[in-house]
């Protein structure tokens, strides 16, 4: 199909430009190192988890998992965060969301240093992002979106981009990056989410949409202009009698019929899962990087 983003291969892109920043690295005796912080056994952050290490280690960064039982208290945690803090050989930690309940997520999200905090969820980074201070980090689901539609060549500047859902993950430093002034950015940005009326009036002004509300399959022929640019970020779980585990995953646009009238589309999956994994490899080697300058 002529119209597909291809997500797999622009994140492959990106790994062979990490992949040389490593190996740059490495030749002036720094290993960059990754700590990914695991809190019980939710089942889809044990893939997520695993995939992002797997990809760090091939690209040469020293990785590990630190699984914790589902049960750790928030004092617990904080004491680990604190020292990855201050471990020399740590240059990035990643504490994956969603969090048990008795965890003040947003509480260690800003515990952790914000120079290791390449999620880019700590309150200094995501105001930085707000400023349009480029030496934050900027959270890697919406970084890979950004670079999917620069390195698919999407007009972005005064274009009209509609994006589903104000999550603190994806939605709103989604909205932060698109509206900044400059030359990859400059777009009329509009946020819809469970309260707005109506929403097909604002979707079918778009010339870009992302959809990222956690829906399955919401988004439709009918939601769209025919030509628009739609980045799919959902991974919903669905029901599927006929599928092995009864179970299967779909983003949360309708593919098969928006894909016909769609400009540009993202495969789901294929689209913006491997991009959030390179843009955090990415957001590595820069830690490491600006760490041993
Ligand atoms: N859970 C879903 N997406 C993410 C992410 O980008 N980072 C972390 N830490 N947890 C997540």
């Amino acid at each position: 199909m002529q119209n597909l983003i291809d997500g797999r291969a622009i994140s492959g892109q990106i790994h062979t430009e990490t992949a040389q920043r490593v190996a740059t690295l490495r030749q002036r005796g720094v290993e960059p190192g990754l700590v990914f912080v695991r809190v019980g056994e939710d089942p889809a952050s044990q893939v997520y988890v695993g995939m992002k290490e797997r990809k760090s280690r091939e690209l040469g960064i020293r990785s590990e998992t630190i699984v914790l039982p589902a049960s750790t208290s928030q004092a617990d945690l904080l004491t680990l965060i604190h020292r990855l803090n201050h471990d020399p050989v740590c240059h990035g930690i990643l504490v994956q969301a969603p969090l048990p309940s008795q965890i003040d997520s947003a509480a260690i999200f800003a515990a952790v240093d914000p120079r290791k905090d390449v999620d880019g969820f700590h309150p200094l980074n995501v105001g930085r992002l707000l400023l349009g201070d480029s030496t934050g980090f900027v959270p890697c689901t919406p970084a890979g979106v950004h670079e999917l539609l620069i390195r698919s060549q999407v007009p972005i500047a005064g274009a009209n981009v509609v994006i589903l859902g104000r999550g603190n993950i994806v939605g709103k430093p989604m909205a932060a990056i698109l509206v900044q002034k400059g030359r990859t950015a400059n777009a009329t940005v509009t946020v819809c989410h469970s309260a707005t009326r109506h929403i097909e009036e604002h979707t079918r002004r778009a010339d870009i949409i992302v959809a990222a509300m956690g829906v399955p399959r919401f988004l439709t022929a009918q939601h769209i202009r025919p030509g628009a640019v739609i980045i799919d970020v959902g991974v919903n779980r669905i029901p599927d009698p006929s599928a092995a585990g009864g179970t299967r995953l779909v983003g949360d646009v309708a593919f098969d019929e928006v894909q016909p009238i769609a400009g540009l589309i993202t495969p789901n999956p294929g689209g913006v899962g491997p991009m959030t994994i390179a843009m955090l490899l990415a957001n590595t080697a820069r830690a490491a990087e600006v760490a041993t300058a």
